[in-house]
């Protein structure tokens, strides 16, 4: 994965526990990188290496942590870094999750190597839809729940999200049920 990635765990980690226990995370993960370069590749074992230390050192539960994962890549890393990115997804929530399944096509353009999750839309109603998500990549349904309960603070329109179908679990995907109320005026 693109080191952006691997640098937003480190600015959740750092940003809650300190520069210490991200080191210490590091160590842990025998992961001998100093500086993480946001458009340089790594293995995706790198990244699952590091939060699987994040959760021992930490003493966190994967899910929770890649819930908090998720809200911080929303609202820290996307909304201060890629901003550009993620305001072309409409101005609402609604347009956002809607745009969404075209999102990281965009991604893509600027960086190449990508290697996107796929998300689709079904059951789009006007305060509810139901997202699909699909990936080459194993475990991360967690960092979507955090994903969208962030994008529900960003847009001022909080979600409540149910996760109806778990990939390996008679679906060959994950599937959520996004609901949300009218945004405060
Ligand atoms: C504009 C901001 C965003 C940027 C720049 C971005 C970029 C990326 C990058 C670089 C990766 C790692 C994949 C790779 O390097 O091959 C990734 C993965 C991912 N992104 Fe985004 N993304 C953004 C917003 C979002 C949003 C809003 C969602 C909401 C659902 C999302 C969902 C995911 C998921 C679930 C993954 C994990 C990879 C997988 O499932 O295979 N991203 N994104």
């Amino acid at each position: 994965m693109y080191g952006m990635v691997n640098k937003a765990l480190q600015s959740l980690i750092t940003q809650e526990h300190g520069e210490e226990a991200w080191e210490s995370i590091k160590n842990e993960a025998s992961v001998g990188v100093h500086h993480f370069v946001s458009n340089d590749g790594y293995p995706d074992e790198v990244t699952y290496k590091l939060l699987r230390a994040a959760c021992k050192l930490l003493n966190e539960d994967s899910t929770e942590l890649l819930f908090s994962f998720g809200r911080h890549w929303v609202l820290n890393t996307a909304r201060l870094e890629y901003g550009h990115l993620l305001s072309s997804g409409g101005m609402d929530l609604r347009s956002f999750l809607l745009y969404l399944p075209n999102l990281h096509t965009r991604i893509k353009l600027i960086f190449p190597h990508l290697v996107p999750p796929h998300f689709t839309c079904t059951e789009v109603q006007e305060h509810s839809l139901r997202l699909h998500y699909r990936s080459h990549r194993e475990g991360l349904a967690p960092f979507v729940t955090g994903l969208l309960d962030g994008l529900g603070e960003l847009y001022g329109t909080p979600v409540r999200v149910q996760h109806e179908a778990v990939r390996g679990m008679a679906s060959d995907h994950d599937v959520f049920y996004v609901e949300w109320d009218t945004p405060a005026a």
